[in-house]
């Protein structure tokens, strides 16, 4: 008889491979790495939140009722196959009614200002109840449950209650770190959201979920820190920046106040950093023409309802490539495109400074959305700037294309745990301007297959962005051999996912 296959059940709160079920960087990753582990040998089983909306997609099944308790009371979810995954892999979506408080089909929910967490807290709370009971309940338990970033966090609180000669008690639980600054942080006690309310016979057991810096608060993350068997986060320099303080004088993200737990585990030989990887398609797909390109972003899916202004723009751009195109693409958030708006000498921003240099030569285009104030900025310089195109939106396609039209893609993120557009744009054969940060500074080599800054400051580092710009279009224009050269440089780089898989099941999931 052929050896029974090792299973893990990967449970997050995104999976790319649900249509609607990304929102970021977690997404593509909990769609890439189960192929790439089910092509290394393992059987996986994915595990979402339905949020009211994906266990209706046509032909879900139905495969198990779950039954548990939360908030003092019996409760029953259900758990449901998505049809369509390849092989030895199983798309699972949970549904409950509490999982989808607002919106069906919404992933986070931005509370109001001074409620931190609170919808999101109580939905994966609840969550992470369900996945608990199931594995109490289900016939034979995986080898290992791998959770991500802080929605997942309370899995291994839970199973520190469960009761010992039980199958929960006895599971292997290890987490993947995919971004610090995001931690689930909610009171212990005396609110709906809060510990108590959630698991009031768990009381007593609190301390293995409080926050390091405030014994009244609970921090999903901490938890999940201080309860994992092992750890990875998802660079080798974002491994080493999380043992270290922030420094906001010097722009410099590290633990998040979380380095003291981290670095007590990372003394116990349990932290690692794994690089993710991007899917290489066998075909190379060509550049598409310029003006398809640009049509694509005239016909894209509501981008440009909020700034029609720019339609007139994008028409005149389409009749001639400019020289210079500068693409960039991310979640509108601080993390991203804080530099981009820092005030550097002689200029409003760097991204004014940057834009100036550019000139008539060149145009840059930025996509995506996000928090309201940062997309006022960015539309504001695309108000004063000819040759800056803020398109608010996202769309695969258009990206796709973004990374294959572009010459210079620019990430100047303040932290980057690891990055995958800077990825995905030198796949496409785009060398990329980054900030010597995390998975950045661990995939882009300056001068050979891109362009590195980096600054003690933040005004600095926005020096260094701006200058950086200037070494690059200085190069391409004056040696186009050597521009050659780093674009082939760029496109020849593998990020491999079986190479990930592979350091997940040494570093991870082997005991
Ligand atoms: C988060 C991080 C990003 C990383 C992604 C996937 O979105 O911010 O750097 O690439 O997770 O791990």
């Amino acid at each position: 008889m052929a050896r029974r296959k090792p299973t893990a059940w990967l449970v997050a709160a995104e999976n790319g491979a649900i249509p609607g079920g990304k929102v970021g960087g977690v997404g593509d990753v909990i769609r890439d790495l189960p192929l790439a582990l089910a092509r290394a040998g393992w059987k996986v089983r994915v595990v979402v939140p339905s949020y009211g909306a994906f266990h209706r997609a046509p032909g879900a099944k139905l495969c198990e009722r779950i039954s548990g308790r939360f908030r003092g009371q019996d409760f029953e979810a259900a758990a449901w196959t998505l049809p369509g995954a390849p092989k030895d892999v199983e798309q699972v979506v949970i549904d409950h009614s509490l999982l989808c408080p607002a919106q069906p089909g919404e992933i986070y929910h931005i509370d109001s200002e001074g409620h931190p967490y609170e919808t999101d807290a109580n939905k994966f709370s609840l969550f992470c109840a369900v996945v608990a009971a199931w594995l109490e309940q289900v016939k034979t338990p995986p080898r290992v449950v791998h959770l991500h970033d802080w929605h997942t966090g309370l899995l291994p609180f839970l199973r520190g209650v469960a009761p010992a000669r039980g199958k929960l008690a006895r599971v292997r639980m290890v987490l993947t770190i995919h971004n610090l600054a995001y931690q689930g942080v909610r009171p212990l006690s005396g609110h709906a959201a809060s510990l108590v309310s959630w698991f009031p016979e768990h009381a007593g057991a609190a301390a293995m979920a409080l926050d390091p810096a405030d014994p009244h608060l609970v921090n999903f993350m901490a938890a999940a820190i201080r309860g994992a068997d092992a750890i990875a986060t998802v660079s080798p320099t974002y491994a080493k920046e999380i043992l270290r303080p922030n420094d906001p004088a010097s722009g410099f993200h590290g633990g998040e106040g979380l380095q003291g737990l981290l670095t007590e585990r990372d003394g116990e030989g349990c932290l690692s950093g794994i690089l993710n990887g991007c899917e290489y398609p066998d075909t190379d797909a060509a550049a598409p023409a310029w003006p398809a390109m640009v049509d694509a972003v005239l016909d894209g899916p509501g981008l440009l309802d909020r700034l029609p202004a720019l339609r007139p723009r994008l028409n005149r751009l389409r009749e001639a490539r400019p020289k210079h195109v500068l693409t960039s693409i991310g979640r509108i958030v601080g993390q991203k495109v804080s530099l981009l708006l820092e005030h550097v000498p002689g200029h409003t921003t760097a991204l004014d400074a940057i834009l100036e240099q550019l000139g008539e030569d060149g145009v840059f285009l930025l996509l995506g959305s996000g928090e309201p104030e940062l997309e006022d900025a960015l539309r504001a310089v695309s108000q004063r700037r000819d040759n800056f195109l803020f398109l608010r939106g996202y769309a695969e396609s258009l990206s796709e294309m973004l990374y294959q039209s572009g010459d210079l893609f620019i990430m100047p993120s303040s932290f980057e745990p690891c990055g995958i557009s800077q990825m995905l744009a030198m796949r496409a054969g785009q060398p990329c301007l980054v900030h010597a940060v995390g998975g950045l500074a661990d995939t882009v080599e300056d001068g050979v297959s891109g362009f590195v800054f980096e600054g003690p400051t933040p005004a600095a580092q926005a020096r260094a962005l701006v200058e950086g710009v200037a070494r690059a279009l200085a190069l391409r224009s004056e040696d186009p051999g050597a521009w050659e050269a780093m674009c082939q440089a760029a496109a020849a780089r593998r990020f491999s996912w079986d190479l990930a898989a592979e350091r997940t099941i040494e570093t991870l999931y082997a005991r």
